[in-house]
């Protein structure tokens, strides 16, 4: 193995095993997971401990963000959570396609005592940082970490907060192209109340907490159609309340990742820039759509237009409201509509509530809409959609 010829990386993640996965498998996705790193260069070692691994896999850059992101996903564990992924000089475990180590003894037994591979010493030389982490996951303080935050889900989960539905309509066709998920108190209390009771410095984990209630109450809705999934952008760039990790979470819950579309809201600047765009990046992977929402009124519109390529944009409703009395709104609807054409982006227009509105934007070409004109949210229900009749020639006259 040439450890000069690319760059070396390392990641370390801890995860969950889930309800799936029971020891007996261990030798069996021991011998897979050797067999695929062999094939690719990988070394690293593995740890099992209660219900918790522990892993570090090294090699070429891209090879090992390859194999994490297929290990990320994977249905046999949950809450991966990545610890570190940094640039290493020399492989820890150059000798090791995966080496494997039982902490417990408990699983040990379980596996009966002649699977004389797994040990219970880790002589880690190379690598300092990932010596300590070692340690730290020997010494329970991971798994301690792991199951605190399955404990603080679950009491979450119990019914702290709740979601409405609203579509977003293809008028050319009266079709749903995706149901937004919007926010309520558990008795169908308003956005407001509920942001009102979360604690500034919690605000990253409840964003995340919300998607994952949003895609447990989509599931029980039946939704076949998309999903729009707000997420704060400083939340995004966060890897323990990430995109990934609600990728992770609908895959666990059998939600098609595909259907599900990010939707930026523009309420922050975004501060980690670089890993916000990954953290995108790799969404776009699992063929998750992104929206910027709200556009046109937030912090970083145009730098959010230009360099994370969104697949849809939703025009601020504050843009939308009385647009066909207002010669200074329309000018700039115009210009993004021309826009989001030139870059491939398709629009949305939301909080419509008048035929007039309608009519505006209809006669632009526009044919994706959102509003109360064609459906109210619902609570934790799917609404029927009514599309107004329009005629090109009122449409004609409210361009005038
Ligand atoms: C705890 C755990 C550790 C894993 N470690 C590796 C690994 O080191 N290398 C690897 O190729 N796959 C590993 N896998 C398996 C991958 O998640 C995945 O199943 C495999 O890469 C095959 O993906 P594919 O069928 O999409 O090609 C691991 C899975 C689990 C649950």
């Amino acid at each position: 193995m040439d450890d000069y010829a690319n760059t070396l990386t390392h990641i370390i993640y801890v995860s969950t095993a889930s309800d799936i996965f029971n020891v007996e498998q261990l030798p069996a996705l021991l011998e897979e997971c050797r067999a695929r790193n062999q094939r690719v260069g990988v070394t690293g070692m593995l740890m099992f401990s209660g219900n918790s691994f522990f892993q570090i896999i090294e090699g070429d850059e891209s090879v090992v963000q390859a194999v994490y992101s297929k290990i990320e996903t994977d249905p046999r564990h949950y809450n991966v959570v990545k610890i570190l992924e940094e640039p290493i000089s020399k492989r820890a475990f150059g000798e090791w396609i995966l080496r494997f180590c039982v902490v417990d003894q408990e699983a040990l037994t379980e596996l009966g005592a002649d699977y004389d591979e797994m040990l219970d010493e880790v002589p880690l030389t190379d690598s300092r940082r990932a010596e300590k982490l070692v340690t730290a996951f020997t010494s329970g303080k991971w798994t301690d970490w792991l199951q605190r935050m399955e404990q603080s889900a679950l009491t979450k989960d119990t019914s702290d907060i709740s979601f409405a539905f609203q579509p977003i309509v293809d008028v050319t066709n009266g079709k749903v192209l995706s149901y937004e998920a919007l926010v309520r108190g558990p008795n169908g209390e308003p956005a407001s109340a509920v942001f009102g009771s979360i604690a500034q410095d919690n605000l990253y984990s409840f964003d995340f907490h919300c998607r994952k209630v949003a895609l447990d109450i989509a599931k029980e809705c039946g939704i076949t159609t998309n999903l729009n999934l707000n997420f704060t952008p400083g939340a995004a760039a966060i890897e323990e309340f990430g995109l990934d990790r609600t990728l992770s979470y609908a895959n666990e819950i059998g939600f098609p990742q595909e259907q599900i579309i990010f939707e930026a809201t523009e309420n922050e600047a975004i501060s980690d820039y670089p890993s916000f765009v990954a953290s995108v990046k790799r969404g776009k992977r699992y063929g998750v759509e992104l929206a910027i929402d709200d556009f046109g009124a937030g912090y970083a519109g145009l730098q959010l237009l230009s360099e994370f390529y969104p697949d849809y944009v939703k025009f601020d409703m504050a843009l939308v409201r009385d647009i066909h009395r207002s010669g200074p709104r329309q000018a700039v609807a115009r210009a993004i509509i021309q826009l989001c054409d030139e870059l491939g982006i398709s629009v949305i227009v939301e909080g419509v509530e008048t035929v007039a509105e309608y009519h505006w934007f209809r006669s632009l070409g526009i044919t994706f809409f959102q509003g109360y004109l064609f459906a109210k949210p619902l609570f934790e229900g799917l609404p029927r959609v009514k599309i107004p009749k329009v005629t090109l020639r009122a449409a004609e006259k409210i361009q005038k």
